[in-house]
């Protein structure tokens, strides 16, 4: 490690997770949560993903930051503290520290140990006099920011990438009540999202020609055999994503190419053929309807935009 940066650890409370998992398993629509997609194969793939020619937000959201890097960075201030909820875009982040004016410290928190650790220990390399502080945690569960004495204006959480879309709108808005909570009256949010437009180009984005996209959504079986002991066969999957229109949502399966069961922790869960467990979803809002839904705690500054609206970066002021 860098001197510049400080490994503070976490641990996660893995207590109760297992059962959750057999609840999530058990329910009619089976389902597992998406925070499993995430250990370190996850996160190379989802690296991977974000260069898709069909996947478009990376690449948007980039744009988007280039282009307005100057008003962004206006608009959040001078010695902002960043806290990076996730630290997988490594890139984002350098165009927000290579302009940002002062930047007090950078925060990231990822629940992924060795990624989070690896990435700040290169980023502590390269901005040498930045002060970095990675948080091992599940920053969907309550986390505290340590104390440092340091000067800073305003914490701004930066949430990119429209992972606020991998939530259900229930869980977004108690999540950012969370955050904003967290970081206080006057704290900066700046956030990633993708905007609602035609399925066509929606669908084509999570199903992609290489097939990058489903060996990321397969790699969450791999996951739970490796973490939880279960014996998914991983060939007996197979992904799908399509958009639902009614709710707003791409929506990402594993269905079930025959009929099988798995052990979990003591516990047998049989699948019929074709059945699916639901992993994820790709929430896709008009900024209109985001602002809406966390208006009781955020209100918002600045909108900025690709010529296309496909993909928005939005800054909110806490209440
Ligand atoms: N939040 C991004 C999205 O919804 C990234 C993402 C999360 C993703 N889970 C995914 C991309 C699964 C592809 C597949 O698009």
């Amino acid at each position: 490690m860098q001197n510049n940066t400080e490994d503070i650890i976490k641990p996660d409370s893995s207590e109760g997770v297992l059962n959750e998992i057999i609840q999530s398993l058990s329910k009619s629509q089976k389902e597992l949560s998406c925070k499993f997609f995430y250990d370190e194969q996850g996160s190379i793939l989802f690296e991977q993903i974000s260069e898709l020619e069909e996947y478009y937000l990376t690449r948007s959201e980039i744009s988007i930051l280039n282009n307005n890097i100057e008003n962004i960075s206006d608009t959040v201030g001078e010695e902002a503290l960043i806290l990076e909820l996730g630290s997988g875009s490594s890139r984002k982040i350098r165009i927000l520290l290579d302009n940002f004016k002062r930047v007090a410290a950078y925060i990231p928190v990822d629940i992924s140990r060795e990624f989070l650790l690896q990435s700040a220990k290169k980023l502590g390399q390269e901005y040498e006099n930045l002060k970095i502080i990675p948080i091992v945690a599940d920053y969907t569960r309550p986390f505290t920011i340590p104390d440092f004495e340091m000067p800073f204006s305003r914490l701004v959480a930066y949430y990119p990438g429209s992972t606020i879309g991998n939530f259900t709108k229930d869980q977004a808005r108690k999540f950012l009540k969370n955050i904003s909570e967290l970081c206080g009256p006057k704290s900066g949010l700046l956030i990633g999202i993708d905007l609602k437009k035609e399925s066509e180009i929606l669908e084509k984005a999570y199903n992609d020609g290489k097939g990058v996209t489903a060996e990321f959504n397969l790699n969450i079986l791999k996951n739970m055999n490796s973490t939880f002991g279960t014996n998914f066969e991983i060939n007996k999957w197979k992904h799908i994503a399509f958009y639902n229109e009614e709710h707003g949502r791409v929506e990402m399966h594993l269905q079930s190419l025959e009929e099988q069961s798995v052990r979990l922790n003591g516990t047998s869960i049989t699948f019929k053929k074709d059945e699916t467990i639901h992993t994820e979803n790709s929430y896709k809002y008009s900024i209109e309807e985001f602002k809406d839904m966390i208006e009781p705690f955020y209100s918002l500054n600045n909108v900025w935009s690709d010529p296309g609206n496909k993909f928005a970066v939005c800054y909110f002021e806490a209440k």
